[in-house]
C-alpha cells in the first residue's frame, strides 16, 4: 500500500489538475492499493494538518479544469523557519504530519519558492517528488514549466485584441504581461502578438530608445505601436541602483505599475495618445491549452513512475522534448532567466522588434 501526500503551492496556473491527475492515474493503473492525502491550500495544509482523502473520482474529469482542486497559497520560504503567530515550528509541524499519516512521499507542485521548501523537506529526511508549475517558466533545470504555454496563449490573445483597436485609433498601446523577475512570458507573447517593442526585466530599457522606436514606426507610416511590457521591466537608470536604493526610490513611486510610467513618459516626450491594458490574472486562469495538458500529463506519469520505483528527491522536467528527472538540490534556489543575448532575442531584433536597449 502506498500513502501519498499531495499539495499545490504558490500562485496557481493552468494544468495543475492535469498534472495531479497524471500522477494519480499512473500510480493507480499500476497499483490498486493507494491512499491519497490532498493537503489544502499549499504548505499551509501540511503545516496545520488540513487534508482531504482523495479517490480516483476526484481526479476524473479534471484534465481540462483550470486552478487546483486542492487550493493554493503562498507560504514564503524565508518564513518557513520562523514560528507562526502561536509559536508553532512550521517545519517540525510538516514533518510530524507526514510521519503521523505514515506517508511514503509528498508530491509537491509549485514554482521557485515551493521548490526551496520542497528541498528543505528533503534535507529534513522526507521523501519528495516535485512537478514544475508556473506561468513564468523561470524554474531552473527544465526547459518548460506547465502553465507557461497557456499563459502565452492568453497574453497573445490580449495583444491580438489590442492590435485591431490600436490600428483603428492610431494609438500607442501597452500590454502589461505577468513576470516580475523574468521575461519569458512577455518575450513569447510579444513575438506571437507582433508587438513592436518588448520590455523585459533582463534587458533594462532606455525610454529615449523606446520613443525612438515609436518615432521610427510613425516615420515609416505606421500610425500605431504596440508594446509588450513585463511587470518587472526596469529602466537602465533603475537597474544601476542597489536593491536598497531602488526600494527607497520606489517608496514614492506614483504609478500603479511600470507600464503606466512608460506610458506617461512616452506621452510627455511625444504627445502621442497612449493606453495601458493589464490582462493580469486572466493569464493564470481558464482551461489549460492542449500543449500544457499533454506536458503536465507526461510529467505526472514520470512522477508516478518515480514513486512506484521508490525514487525520491527529484523534480520531473523536460529537456530537448524528453521528460527528465532533476535532483531537487540542483533546482532549489536557482532562477532561470532570459539571457539578453539568447538567440530568440537576437531573432526578435532581426524582425525589427525593439527592446529599448
Ligand atoms: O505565479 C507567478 C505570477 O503569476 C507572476 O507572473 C506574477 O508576477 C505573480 O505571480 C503575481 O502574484 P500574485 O498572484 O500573488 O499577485
Amino acid at each position: 500500500m502506498k500513502r501519498i501526500g499531495m499539495l499545490t503551492s504558490g500562485g496557481d496556473c493552468q494544468a495543475l489538475n492535469a498534472a495531479m491527475r497524471g500522477v494519480v492515474k499512473s500510480i493507480m493503473n499500476a497499483e490498486q492499493d493507494v491512499e491519497i492525502y490532498g493537503f489544502l491550500d499549499g504548505y499551509k495544509g501540511l503545516i496545520y494538518g488540513n487534508f482531504r482523502m482523495l479517490t480516483s473520482h476526484d481526479f476524473s474529469g479534471i484534465l481540462t479544469k483550470g486552478g487546483t482542486i486542492l487550493g493554493s497559497s503562498r507560504t514564503p520560504f524565508k518564513l518557513m523557519r520562523e514560528p507562526d503567530e502561536n509559536g508553532l515550528d512550521k517545519v517540525e509541524a510538516m514533518k510530524q504530519n507526514y510521519y503521523k499519516l505514515k506517508l511514503d512521499c509528498l508530491v509537491i507542485l509549485g514554482g521557485n519558492g515551493t521548490h526551496k521548501t520542497a528541498n528543505l523537506l528533503r534535507e529534513e529526511g522526507l521523501n519528495v517528488v516535485t512537478l514544475p508549475k508556473t506561468i513564468d517558466n523561470d524554474l531552473w533545470g527544465t526547459d518548460m514549466t506547465f502553465g507557461f504555454q497557456s499563459a502565452v496563449d492568453i497574453a497573445t490573445d490580449a495583444i491580438d485584441c489590442i492590435h485591431t483597436t490600436a490600428a483603428s485609433h492610431g494609438r500607442v498601446f501597452i500590454v502589461e504581461v505577468m513576470g516580475h523577475k523574468v521575461g519569458f512570458l512577455t518575450l513569447n507573447a510579444g513575438i506571437a502578438g507582433g508587438a513592436d517593442i518588448i520590455l523585459i526585466p533582463e534587458i533594462p530599457y532606455d525610454i529615449d530608445k523606446v520613443v525612438e522606436a515609436i518615432d521610427e514606426r510613425h516615420k515609416r507610416g505606421s500610425k500605431f505601436t504596440i508594446l509588450a511590457v513585463a511587470e518587472g521591466a526596469i529602466s537602465k537608470e533603475n537597474a544601476k541602483l542597489s536593491k536598497k536604493e531602488l526600494k527607497e526610490k520606489m517608496k514614492n513611486y506614483p504609478y500603479p505599475s511600470v507600464s503606466y510610467e512608460v506610458a506617461d513618459k512616452i506621452k510627455e516626450k511625444t504627445g502621442y495618445d497612449v493606453r495601458v491594458t493589464v490582462p493580469g490574472h486572466t493569464q493564470r486562469g481558464g482551461t489549460p491549452c492542449p500543449y500544457d495538458r499533454v506536458f503536465a500529463s507526461r510529467l505526472g506519469s514520470e512522477a508516478g513512475k518515480l514513486i512506484l520505483e521508490g525514487q525520491y528527491g527529484f523534480m520531473v522536467g523536460i529537456k530537448n522534448r524528453e521528460i527528465i528527472r532533476v535532483p531537487l538540490e540542483e533546482v532549489a534556489g536557482k532562477l532561470k532567466t532570459v539571457a539578453p543575448d539568447a538567440s530568440i532575442v537576437q531573432e526578435a531584433k532581426m524582425l525589427g522588434i525593439s527592446f529599448g536597449d
